[in-house]
């Protein structure tokens, strides 16, 4: 039996083994499984020496491991290193390899999305866990980008791993801009929820964006897709804006995990989509 997991905590919200068990099923893998695991920081080593000694296949990474984990690994590869942010684990030529495949899941959402991304003004509020991967999905692209937290030096951590990451000359220092929590850039176009905000039905941000009233053009993103609809969302809809949730960047994820594991291209059609609602 191939073991596949995702470990978190808390951990009982994940749907991430909804959608693997589909895609194992769809595509014959009836030797192999995916679980679910509520973990504590002191179980980290012992699942990365399971990956080591082939007891687990695959993990997936959720809050609030996804830096805590990368002592353990062997290597951390590509937007994992940039981020410092592991979502999938799995051994590759001996070596058990950290992954992040948040950044691309979230740039294939916004390639699919009705709006294009480029050269535009992003505000990202929050500064937790799945942060750094949106800051990073931006970081080639973007004309300025404006982040915001409630504690101010999370914000200013992140701006420095932006700074590192930077591939330059396209975005240097001063286009990664932290500003108050409750202020707001003069521009922009993209407003993007990453805090946890919203997760609990009825919990509002409290931020004022008032003056985007009627703004057709302005994409407002919500990461959390369950509830499918937070307040953020809602207040923007009425207010004209564009809105998007977190599903399809949550399903690039799965999609780009999968493929790392098992090497199949699984398909995000309707059947799959369906399974979210
Ligand atoms: P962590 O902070 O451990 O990385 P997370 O779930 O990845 O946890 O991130 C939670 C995010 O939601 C953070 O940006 C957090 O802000 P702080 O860094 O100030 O804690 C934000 N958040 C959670 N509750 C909040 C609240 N009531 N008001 C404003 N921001 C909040």
């Amino acid at each position: 039996m191939k073991k596949y997991l995702v470990i978190g905590n808390p951990i009982e919200h994940s749907l991430s083994p909804l959608i693997h068990n589909h895609w194992m099923r769809k595509y014959h893998l009836s030797n192999s499984i995916y679980e679910k695991k509520k973990v504590e920081k002191k179980d980290l080593k012992d699942i990365v020496d399971q990956v080591r000694n082939d007891e687990i296949k695959g993990v997936n990474v959720t809050v609030p491991f996804k830096k805590e984990i990368i002592p353990f690994l062997d290597s951390v590869i590509g937007d994992a290193h940039l981020t410092q942010s592991v979502n999938t684990v799995c051994k590759i030529n001996n070596e058990v390899c950290g992954y992040n495949t948040d950044v691309g899941g979230f740039k294939k959402s916004l390639q699919e999305s009705p709006i294009d991304y480029k050269n535009k003004n992003i505000f990202i509020l929050g500064a937790g866990g799945v942060t750094s991967s949106i800051l990073q999905a931006f970081i080639d692209t973007a004309k300025k980008i404006y982040i915001t937290n409630r504690t101010k030096e999370k914000a200013e951590e992140l701006k420095k791993l932006g700074d590192l990451s930077t591939a330059l000359p396209r975005l240097g220092t001063e286009n990664i801009e932290v500003i108050d929590w409750g202020e707001r850039p003069e521009a922009c176009d993209i407003v993007l929820n990453t805090t946890s905000i919203g997760l609990t039905k009825g919990e509002n941000l409290n931020l004022d964006f008032k003056d985007y009233k009627d703004k057709k053009n302005i994409l407002f993103y919500d990461l959390i897709y369950n509830p499918k609809e937070t307040n953020f969302l809602k207040d923007a809809k009425l207010r004209g804006n564009m809105t998007m949730n977190g599903k399809m960047m949550f399903l690039w994820q799965a999609h780009m995990a999968f493929k790392i594991w098992t090497n199949i291209s699984p398909k995000i059609d309707d059947e799959v989509i369906k399974l979210l609602d």
